[in-house]
């Protein structure tokens, strides 16, 4: 069944069973109070008849005054035969021994119901009865029944079941009309779900669902809306990942497409002996250059891989930076020489570094290779300083070409080299070695920094916590 009709069915449900039992309990109500209304008035009948001391005459003029209403008067004496009116036949009242004993105590006998009169008539009729005493005595001398046809009751009665009866009618269409637009409403809300589900099914993530904060579909609403939010970062995510990954092949093909390319020609070449004796040397000198380019390419790609997926464990223990500094310094010296390049070390002697001893010094040859690479005929300054907060800084600052902002924002990303055509150069510059570097800063739970003005220098800055 749809769940509308559900809805409709539950709310009418509802409705109707407040109106049914609204209904019958007034009507039993109005029901009691015309027997209880028509009971006091033959009561006050009967009172009335004992204080005349039950003259037959007044009796008499009661019963034809009251002749119009239905209105019968009965006297009975207190061996249960009738008195009044008198008749040659012994009726007797017919009622039961234990309300007998109850009139006389006194007690009078509230509306009972009989389904024939005295005589034996078919009559719906309501009586009362009253005992009554000798004044002089008080013994009970007999007892007043005061009769009255049903049938006047019942016919209010009707016309009361008549109005209700309208009401019911006009309420059920109300119930009707205000199920149909609660149902209604409560099925848009729940559609409105659906229809952002199928599009979010089909791809789409630009679904907001309205929430007012009212009910439990509000809840529902706003459950909804932070799902939304995290399947659309993470399909974002996702995006991003495979858009990294096919830049990944791309660029990992392109650079090893150039060092094969040249051992494919220079193989050719063996092969069909175009090249001449005095060039075979260098030839094979080539190929070897280009295999090791190759090699290193792969170690640096599969190093990357592994400090990414935290597949290296440090070693971290403390030294001295001053130490570990000038061993770099010495190891660079010919490289920045053979570029025109002064290379300096300023560092308190007394500097240490909490850090995997063999990391940092690949941290910090990346940078001062990089500086020596792309500086000429200039000076490359090695610093060491205390920090605040017990940190080690180390900068790097070179006079060379520097970069663009632009530059400096994408150059930790794999393969980035600002410049395309400056490729295969004495230091190999495959744009792996600040994406290493960058990854082994973060394992050591340390900074990076870069400052670079084009056509002035670049400063890298490192900040290592102490232990
Ligand atoms: N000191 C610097 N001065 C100017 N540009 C720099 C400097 N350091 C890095 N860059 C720029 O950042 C790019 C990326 O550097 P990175 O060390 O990652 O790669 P690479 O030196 O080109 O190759 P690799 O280090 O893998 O041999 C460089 O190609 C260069 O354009
Ligand atoms: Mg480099």
């Amino acid at each position: 069944m749809n769940y509308f009709y559900q809805q409709m069915l539950a709310f009418f449900a509802v409705v109707m069973t407040v109106l049914i039992i609204l209904g019958f309990s007034f009507l039993q109500f109005a029901r009691s109070t015309a027997y209880r209304s028509t009971e006091k008035q033959l009561f006050g009948y009967a009172e009335a008849l004992i204080d005349e001391d039950l003259q037959t005459d007044k009796i008499e003029n009661g019963q034809v005054i009251l002749k119009n209403q239905g209105v019968s008067i009965f006297v009975f004496d207190h061996t249960d035969t009738m008195t009044y009116p008198s008749t040659t036949q012994n009726y007797i009242s017919g009622i039961s021994d234990s309300d007998l004993e109850k009139l006389k105590n006194g007690e009078p006998i509230t509306l009972t119901q009989r389904n024939t009169d005295f005589f034996g008539n078919q009559i719906n009729t309501a009586i009362v009865y009253q005992p009554f005493f000798t004044q002089s005595t008080g013994d009970f001398y007999g007892f007043i029944a005061v009769s009255a046809p049903i049938s006047t009751i019942e016919a209010n009665l009707k016309d009361i079941r008549n109005n209700l009866f309208s009401a019911f009618i006009f309420s059920v269409l109300g119930a009707t009309v205000a199920s149909y637009f609660f149902a209604k409403f409560q099925v848009n809300r729940i559609n409105r779900i659906r229809s952002a589900t199928h599009k979010i099914a089909k791809g789409d993530f630009n679904v907001h669902l309205e929430n007012k904060e009212m009910d439990e579909f509000d809840d529902l609403a706003a459950d909804f809306n932070t799902m939304v939010d995290s399947l659309k970062s993470s399909q974002e995510e996702i995006e991003r990942l495979e858009n990294r990954r096919r830049q990944f092949m791309a660029d990992a093909a392109h650079e090893m497409r150039t060092p094969l390319t040249t051992i494919n020609g220079l193989l050719e070449g063996i092969e069909h002996d175009m090249i001449p004796e005095n060039q075979k040397q260098r030839s094979v000198q080539l190929m070897q250059n280009e295999t090791r380019r190759l090699i290193r390419l792969v170690n640096e790609n599969l190093d990357y891989e592994k400090i990414r997926s935290n597949q290296i464990n440090l070693q971290k223990q403390t030294f001295n930076a001053f130490d570990a500094l000038e061993m770099i310094i010495e190891q660079l010296k010919g490289k920045a020489e053979a570029s025109g390049n002064e290379l300096l070390l300023n560092c308190p002697k007394d500097l240490t570094l909490f850090a995997d001893y063999d990391r940092f010094s690949q941290i910090v040859v990346n940078i001062v290779q990089n500086a020596i690479q792309f500086t000429e005929n200039g000076k490359i300054k090695v610093t060491g300083e205390f920090g605040e907060n017990n940190e080690s800084i180390i900068k790097i600052a070179d006079s060379g070409i520097g970069m663009t902002a632009e530059e400096v924002e994408n150059i930790w990303e794999r393969y980035y080299k600002a410049d395309i055509s400056r490729k295969n150069t004495k230091y190999g510059e495959s744009g792996l070695g600040l994406a290493i570097v960058q990854q082994l800063v973060n394992l050591h739970g340390a900074r990076v920094s870069v400052e670079s003005i084009a056509g002035e220098g670049t400063t890298f800055t490192l900040v290592f916590p102490l232990e």
